[in-house]
């Protein structure tokens, strides 16, 4: 089946006067998908995001929503319309009310008056803010006003969702919430782009991932494609105990795709732990091993922490 583009960018640039944030980056994010933006503090992240969302200029390159072009500033307002924003900060209404806060949005996407009660009722039942509904935000605890910037991204059941770290600082039943939530909108066939510092988190929403550093894209792809291809299927942890000494272990380096050593214990990326395992049992009965799923957080720890020939 044909696909298309939700989001199209070639050699997106943002520099902040002579410092590049965003340096020329290139992906095409389909109608449907749940793209996700992975990298260190500062990677470009969010800058990406707002390039997207338009609040912040484009520098150079071209960018594309629905196949209209998003370079320029000019207000299109029906793009807008189509986009449900997160911002990464707090920009809510500090003297305004739950409610209020949600109203005035409410406005914005035009909907009847009736409609518009509905609507925010549900939203306030989703962010789970029913007690708190005519409370000032000022008075909210911080997972609170997270919830409400969701609720208010949410609320004009956009086509194009954009979320910068949704779930920092959320408690896990919130976000197990916000993540039903998430995939309910997948169902519509509503276009996610996210960035989040969970892994877990990433690999469950994701259908694919940039991994950005210092402004560039430095790995794309399903977070299953970029554990294959940048970690292995498993991880053999050997714990060495206090006074071991990873060099005894060398003679199974051979048997793995990559070694890290630790300090206390030394981990194997393999396709097949079984053998390895079988192995350390038979060589090296004295110490403890277990073998676990290479995660994102591997690739992440991998292409971020030491460069991609690492
Ligand atoms: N308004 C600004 N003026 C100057 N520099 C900026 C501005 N906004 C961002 N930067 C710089 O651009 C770089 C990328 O920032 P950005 O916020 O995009 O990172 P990020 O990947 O979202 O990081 P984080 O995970 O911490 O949210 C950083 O070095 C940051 O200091
Ligand atoms: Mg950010």
């Amino acid at each position: 089946m044909a696909t298309t583009s939700a989001v199209r960018a070639q050699g997106l640039f943002r520099a902040y006067d002579d410092f590049v944030a965003v340096n020329g980056i290139d992906f095409d994010i389909q109608v449907g998908e749940c793209f996700g933006f992975l990298g260190p503090n500062g990677a470009g992240k969010t800058t990406t995001m707002r390039m997207i969302y338009r609040t912040s200029p484009v520098g150079g390159g071209t960018l594309e929503i629905f196949g209209r072009d998003a370079s320029g500033q000019g207000a299109d307002r029906d793009l807008k319309a189509m986009m449900g924003v997160v911002p990464q900060l707090d920009n809510l209404d500090q003297e305004m009310t739950v409610t209020e806060n949600l109203t005035v949005f409410a406005r914005f996407y035009g909907m009847s008056k009736k409609d518009r009660q509905t609507r925010v009722e549900e939203m306030i039942e989703f962010a789970d803010l029913v007690d708190k509904r005519d409370s000032l935000v000022e008075t909210l605890s911080g997972g609170m006003k997270r919830r409400l910037m969701i609720a208010r991204g949410l609320l004009g059941d956009p086509k194009l969702v954009i979320l910068d770290e949704p779930t920092t600082g959320l408690d896990p039943r919130a976000r197990q919430r916000i993540w039903e939530k998430l995939s309910e909108l997948r169902k519509r066939n509503a276009t996610l782009i996210l960035t989040t510092h969970y892994m877990e988190e990433a690999e469950r929403l994701c259908d694919r991932i940039a991994i950005m550093d210092a402004g560039e894209i430095v790995a794309l792809g399903s977070p299953r494609d970029l554990i294959q291809a940048h970690v292995s299927k498993h991880v053999v942890d050997i714990r060495l105990g206090f006074d071991g000494d990873a060099k005894a272990l060398k003679p199974l380096y051979g048997d793995a795709k990559r070694v890290e050593e630790l300090q206390d214990r030394v981990l194997l990326y393999v396709d097949d732990a079984e053998s390895l395992i079988a192995r350390v049992a038979h060589e090296f009965p004295e110490l403890d091993a277990l073998v676990r799923q290479a995660t994102l957080d591997d690739v992440f720890l991998k292409i971020t922490g030491r460069g991609l020939d690492g």
